[in-house]
Parts: structure tokens; C-alpha cells; sequence
């Protein structure tokens, strides 16, 4: 058996008043439609077509994936024309329709939704609702089988009380949208191509409708709206925070973390309150993480500490290492283990070595620092003369005083010590104390200057 996913996207979004079409809206910093084609690539599918309305040049630019098609839909005349603008791409057995807008669905329950299709089986996802008002319903026989969808427009009051409501997701053979949706009409309510109307017709050609329910709700969940597109949100850092705790992970408060990629963690980690993790994070056994940070593509070795407010992107942090409170690792920066870094230090491509500390006022750009160095207070790398960049080298036990401006291109020796407040423009040889700064000079009883 073969399988297409059609990803329905061409609708306006009106509600969300955005330039952007609101498939591009993102849950945790994807766009929605790109949580769908993911979902949908759990499947392996032979083939995702995904129609596209507003926006197109966006969309597409946007959301890629693995054997991604493009249908456009110029004008949005219903569901069931949206799929047929699918359809001259599609040459599998089975079809399964999602929605750009329901993004949370998981693969899991789309997997087995879909084992269930044959060529004389449609399968389509339900929902039991409190409040159902909105959505198509689904219409019984006194078996118990499914008829038909009304939709709430088209409802009697009757039809209008049950509460098993179309999700909208469906999946049936490739031969049965051939066949049906050229038969589809637009005399109703809406004046629309509606896709719901399949289902009456699978019934008449002696199919049969089976139901499905999500395991969460949430996962049909649409976003018509950016208060809607908030919920969505919270549901999924919920799930992904309960994920985490499920994995050894001690969080603060769950309600406080937001993931934006992939995490991978050791035991025993432990997370405090407003931090954020973007791109693929990966923290070692025991890392704990202060509050207030954020943490993006970056590794965390076993037993670092980063402390409060501390920003660490596209860096690699080894063992038993501290970090802030009120660090900035930039990109390329490596810190072997327990190097410290303390608060107002910015790091840029540096490989810090094992047990250097730079606690303090510091930045470190395009510099290789030994083991077991001091960088004092204050202490700049002047890596950049505005047009081209330049390294510094740090040998290992060098120990630079505070306030020293080091001009790169330039090598620190090894067990050098530099003086405080050192402009250092020639390399510094091994061993010895450098100062490079004006000589201290004291004038004895000076008349300070009165007013005149
Ligand atoms: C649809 C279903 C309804 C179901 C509800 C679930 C139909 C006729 N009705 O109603 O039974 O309960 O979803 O939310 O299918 N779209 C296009 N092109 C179009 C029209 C829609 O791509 O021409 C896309 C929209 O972008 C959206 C989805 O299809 O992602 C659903 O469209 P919408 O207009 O929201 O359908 P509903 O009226 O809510
Ligand atoms: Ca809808």
C-alpha cells in the first residue's frame, strides 16, 4: 500500500490579521504547516502535496520536506475543490487529508488511522464535543453507522444536537477521490465544494465509514486565531515539558520552559524557572540550568552549572564547567572542562582550555586559550581593526591582569603575566611579567586648581 498526504492551506486566515499567511504562524518557532509535513513524514509517505492558496511564494518558501509537491488553489471554493486541486499529483493507494492549521496532530494516531483505509473503507476522525456548534456533524442510522456529514450551516436543529463533530481529517483510497470529487456540487449553505459530502457518497457506493478518535483532543485542535494559536502553544510546551520531567528532568515549573527544537538530556538535570532551549540542545548528566536562560544549539557537558541570565548559542560547553550568572557565549566559542565564565563575558569562536577562568567585564573573539589561564577583569581582545579579523593566543597558565586590551594578531607566552591595564601589541614571551602601559608618575604637593 502507497500513501499521499494532502495538507490543506489555502484559506485566508482573515482572523489572524497578519501579512502572513497563517500556515507560516509558528508553534514553537516552526511554522504550523511545517509541525503538519513533519507529522506527515513520520508516515514516509510516497508523496505530501500541499495546497496552497494565499502567500504561495511564502508558503513555499517556508515549508520544505522530503518528496514535497505544490498544488495551488487560485480560488478557494471549498474543501472538496481543494483536494481536487491535489489530486492530478497523486498516484498512490491511499490518501490521507490534513490540515495546514491543525498542527499538533501526532503520528502515532495518524498511523493507526490509516491502517484502517481499504478499497471499500473510509476512514474518518471524530470528536465527541460539549459544544459542538461550528462543526460538521456526523449522522448516524439507527445501526449506529455513518450516513453523512451536515454541516453547521446546512443543519437541521435536530442534526444541530449531536455532538460527534467532524475533525476533518480523513483517509480513503486514491480510486474513490477520482471517482467522487468530480461528482461533488456546490448547492448548499456555503455555496462550497464541500469535502464532507464523500462521506454520504462512499455510503451510497456500499462503503464503509469508520470512525476514529483522536487520543488527545488537542490534536484536531485548528487555529483560526491568534488566541486560538496561543492555546496551541501552551499545549504543546506542556507536552513537551511533561516529556522532559518523564526523562529525569527536575523542572521548576513546567509552565515556565519553552522548547523550540530538540532536546536530548541526561539524568538528573535540573532546570529552573523562564529558560528557553532553541535548535538542538543537549544537556549532560546533572547539568543544572539558573533562570532566565536561554540556550540554543549548544552542548552542555556533565555537571556544568549555568547560572541565572546567561545567553549560550552554537557553543560546546564540556564538564564540570561554570557558566555566568550573566554570560554570552557566542557561536564557535568551547569551553573544555571546568572552565569558568563569569558574568558580563561575551565569547565568540575561542576554545577555552581546561580549568581557564575569565570571571569577569570580559570579551574573548577569535582567541585559543590554554589551560589553566587567568583572564582578569576588563580584559578585550582587540580581534577586529574593522575590516579583517585576527586571533589571539593565550598559552597555558598565562595570566593576564585587569583592564589589558590584547591587539591581535598576538601570542601570550606560556606562565606569562601581563599587568594590569596592558595595551599588548607584540607577542609576550614565555615566563616573564609584561606591562605595557605609561609609567606611574606622582607630583608632591600639587595646588589643586580653585575657582577662579
Ligand atoms: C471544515 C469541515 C467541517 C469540520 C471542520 C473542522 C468541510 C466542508 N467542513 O469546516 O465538517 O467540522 O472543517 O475544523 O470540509 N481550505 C482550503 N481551501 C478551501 C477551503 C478550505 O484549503 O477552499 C482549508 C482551510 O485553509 C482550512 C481547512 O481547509 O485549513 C478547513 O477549512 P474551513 O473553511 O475552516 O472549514 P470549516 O468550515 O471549518
Ligand atoms: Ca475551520
Amino acid at each position: 500500500m502507497t500513501l499521499a498526504v494532502v495538507i490543506l492551506a489555502a484559506g485566508k486566515g482573515t482572523r489572524m490579521k497578519s501579512a502572513m499567511p497563517k500556515v507560516l504562524h509558528p508553534i514553537a518557532g516552526r511554522p504550523m504547516a511545517q509541525h503538519v509535513v513533519d507529522a506527515a513524514a513520520a508516515l514516509s509517505p510516497a508523496n505530501t502535496v500541499v495546497v496552497y492558496g494565499h502567500g504561495g511564494d511564502q508558503v513555499r518558501a517556508a515549508v520544505t520536506g522530503e518528496r514535497l509537491q505544490w498544488a495551488e488553489q487560485a480560488e478557494q471554493l471549498g474543501t472538496g475543490h481543494a483536494v481536487a486541486q491535489a489530486l492530478p499529483h497523486l498516484n498512490e493507494d491511499v490518501v490521507l487529508v490534513l490540515y495546514g492549521d491543525v498542527p499538533l496532530i501526532r503520528p502515532d494516531t495518524l498511523r493507526d488511522f490509516v491502517a484502517r483505509v481499504t478499497d471499500r473503507t473510509l476512514a474518518l476522525m471524530t470528536l465527541e464535543l460539549d459544544d459542538p456548534a461550528g462543526y460538521g456533524r456526523i449522522v448516524r442510522d439507527e445501526q449506529g453507522q455513518v450516513t453523512r456529514i451536515v454541516e453547521q450551516k446546512d443543519a437541521s436543529d435536530e442534526q444541530k444536537r449531536i455532538r460527534e463533530i467532524n475533525t476533518g481529517i480523513l483517509a480513503c483510497s486514491r480510486r474513490f477521490l477520482n471517482d467522487s470529487l468530480p461528482k461533488l456540487s456546490n448547492r448548499n449553505a456555503q455555496g462550497e465544494y464541500y469535502l464532507t459530502d464523500l462521506i454520504a457518497m462512499a455510503v451510497e457506493a456500499g462503503m464503509e465509514v469508520v470512525t476514529e478518535q483522536p487520543a488527545h483532543a488537542w490534536e484536531v485542535d485548528g487555529v483560526n486565531d491568534r488566541v486560538q494559536l496561543a492555546r496551541l502553544e501552551r499545549v504543546y510546551q506542556r507536552v513537551r515539558a511533561e516529556a522532559l520531567m518523564r526523562d529525569g528532568v527536575t523542572l521548576l515549573d513546567p509552565a515556565r520552559l519553552d522548547i523550540r527544537g530538540q532536546v536530548t538530556t541526561g539524568t538528573d538535570v535540573t532546570i529552573d524557572v523562564n529558560v528557553v532551549l532553541e535548535g538542538r540542545v543537549t544537556l549532560g548528566e546533572g547539568v543544572r540550568i539558573g533562570p532566565n536562560c536561554v540556550i540554543r544549539d549548544a552542548s552542555i557537558g556533565a555537571g556544568t552549572v549555568v547560572e541565572a541570565n546567561s545567553v549560550i548559542d552554537g557553543a560546546e560547553v564540556g564538564e564540570e564547567c561554570n557558566v555566568g550568572p550573566f554570560a554570552r557565549l557566542r557561536p564557535g566559542t568551547e569551553l573544555a572542562a571546568r572552565a569558568r565564565v563569569g558574568n558580563f563575558v561575551e565569547t565568540k569562536k575561542s576554545r577555552i582550555g581546561e580549568g581557564s577562568k575569565i570571571n569577569h567585564l570580559t570579551y574573548i573573539g577569535d582567541s585559543r586559550i590554554g589551560k589553566g589561564v587567568n583572564v582578569g577583569a576588563g580584559t578585550i581582545t582587540c580581534n577586529y581593526d574593522g575590516v579583517n579579523k585576527f586571533q589571539t593566543v593565550f598559552k597555558d597558565g598565562a595570566f593576564i591582569g585587569s583592564n589589558s586590551s590584547l591587539v591581535a594578531p598576538v601570542t601570550i607566552g606560556e606562565n606569562a603575566t601581563v599587568g594590569a591595564g596592558s595595551v599588548v601589541t607584540k607577542d609576550v614571551p614565555d615566563n616573564g611579567l609584561t606591562v605595557a602601559r605609561a609609567k606611574q608618575r606622582n607630583i608632591e604637593n600639587w595646588p589643586r586648581p580653585g575657582k577662579k
